[in-house]
């Protein structure tokens, strides 16, 4: 082997790209390279890039501008250029950048170090969509790094529907499915390496197998519940009308599946939806709202809003508005839109002034922000499960983990708990995160037994060993226990 050598990359985007760029990093690693801790350090730097809207296709177009002069300063660095926006350009991008050495798409992500290797002596480019046969997965490699307590893994990749303002079917291609086995078994490896939360990605998981019916995807969140150690399961994203009534009841019979869901909406207004091809009206997403709370009682639910769509007048945005103030969403992502290349809408004018658009958003913003706040207060004073997944971001004596539903709770405790479901009571609502406190038995009270100490080693919990554990009550008995005893 050469000597070790760094690599820098730098993320842009969704879940999707932090993932693939999470794998890389760890493909790389097993080619010998190491973690640059900069890309003024680094011998290989890669940009995982987005193009969902325009805002981060020209932040990666300004991030190539600074990378140029790096480039002058060390023309022996390999410069890379990695996912959508990637894809999108294809060799556009090398003839505009005459410095970037590797151009590469989201499909080939799993041959990243041959790519790199290759880069080093010519000018590479990899933008091919894989197909079924080909399954442009990463199946080897997919261990929970120590200590980690949430994964995601992947479960499809690309798109099939047509959404008139999306890009994303042009740059990560047609829906192709990951192997059942290959999921599970991903699955098993991160648990039995101690994660104890899967979220199942995809652009469009609820088509999943190419199942229209939804039965596939449904299937498999039954099927990754029953493996030892999972404690909780969540996925994304899904389109709303690809959500089927079988995963629907999931959600009332499967205790792992988490109640929250993101189902992005995009706009209140029927004529809007229909431009958009969404495929499904205002009452049907309200429908299948109800019937998921129906399943469900207290689910939480998250959305993507997008403002300003071609032609969307005062009216349609106000049915956004009431859209918004009736789901009663936990928070909402909003987007002024953005005309994309390769798209349909990209075909029709731009009609609504950007002043009108930001005026939208701040008004949507002003919408939710109160029922956001009010979701996050009704917590407090209760006692809620928390898988505690790592130190808080504040305070290193504190611990930070998720309700059932999503929400970030701090709350002073030891390391060792990390990996563990917790009994914790919400004692201070923030409009982001919450603040808490470990419900303790008369017992640990009496004795303190339950207080944090700085002195021990973060991510070293040895957490499924419960001589170990400090002595607290668990809501739930662990499911690991009963199901390989059963
Ligand atoms: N797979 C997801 C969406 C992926 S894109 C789904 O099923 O809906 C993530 C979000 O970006 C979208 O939900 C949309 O709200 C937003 N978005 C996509 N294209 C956009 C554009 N051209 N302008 C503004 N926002 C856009
Ligand atoms: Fe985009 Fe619509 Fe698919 S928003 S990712 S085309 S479901």
């Amino acid at each position: 082997m050469t000597t070790p050598r760094g690599v820098f990359i730098e993320t842009f985007g969704c879940q999707m790209n932090d993932h693939d760029s999470a794998q890389m990093l760890k493909l790389l690693g097993a080619a010998g390279f190491h973690a640059a801790p900069a890309a003024e350090a680094a011998d290989v730097v890669l940009v995982n890039t987005c193009s969902v809207r325009e805002k981060p296709a020209h932040k990666v177009r300004s991030l190539l501008g600074r990378y140029r002069l790096l480039k002058k300063e060390r023309p022996d660095l390999v410069l890379g250029v990695a996912g959508c926006f990637a894809q999108q350009e294809k060799g556009r991008l090398l003839e505009a950048y005459p410095f970037v050495d590797l151009v590469f798409g989201p499909d080939a992500v799993a041959k990243v170090a041959e790519l790199v290797e290759r880069a080093r002596s010519e000018r590479v480019l990899d933008t091919r969509f894989l197909d079924r046969q080909e399954q442009p997965f990463v199946n080897e490699l997919a261990l929970g790094e120590p200590g980690q307590v949430t994964a995601f893994v992947t479960i499809m990749k690309g798109c099939d529907n047509v959404c008139s303002f999306c890009i994303v079917p042009h740059t990560r291609g047609r829906e192709v499915s990951r192997a059942r086995e290959d999921v599970l078994d991903e699955v098993a490896r991160l648990a039995s390496a101690g994660v104890r939360e899967v979220t199942l990605i995809g652009q469009n998981v609820n088509s999943y197998g190419g199942d229209a019916l939804g039965r596939a995807f449904s299937g498999l969140v039954r099927d990754v519940a029953r493996v030892p150690g999972i404690a909780r399961i969540r996925f994304t994203t899904s389109n709303p009308w690809d959500l089927s009534p079988h995963l629907v009841r999931c959600f009332a019979e499967v205790p792992e599946l988490m109640p929250y869901l993101h189902l992005p909406v995009q706009s209140g207004s029927d004529r809007v939806l229909r431009a958009m091809r969404r495929k499904h009206t205002r009452a049907e997403y309200e429908a299948l709202v109800d019937s998921l709370r129906g399943a469900r009682p207290g689910l939480a639910l998250s959305t993507d809003v997008i403002v300003g769509y071609p032609g969307e007048t005062d009216e349609d945005f106000r049915s956004t508005l009431s859209l918004v103030e009736e789901v009663g969403y936990a928070f909402i992502y909003s987007f002024k839109y953005s005309p994309r290349p390769h798209t349909a809408a990209a075909r029709l004018a731009d009609t609504v002034p950007e002043a009108v658009k930001s005026a939208r958003l701040a008004e949507l913003n002003a919408v939710q922000a109160p029922i956001t706040a009010r979701a996050m207060e009704a917590t407090a004073g209760r006692v809620h499960e928390v898988l505690v997944e790592g130190r808080s971001r504040n305070d290193p004596a504190w611990m930070s983990g998720r309700l059932p539903d999503f929400k970030i709770v701090n709350f002073p405790a030891p390391p060792r708990v990390r990996g563990q479901v917790l009994p914790v009571r919400v004692t201070e609502a923030f409009p982001h995160s919450l603040k808490g406190e470990v419900v303790l038995r008369g017992d640990e009270r009496d004795t303190g037994a339950f207080r944090p100490t700085e002195e021990e080693p973060a991510g070293e919990a040895p957490r499924e060993d419960p001589a170990a554990a400090p002595v607290l009550v668990e809501l739930r008995p662990r499911r690991t226990a009963r199901r390989m005893g059963s």
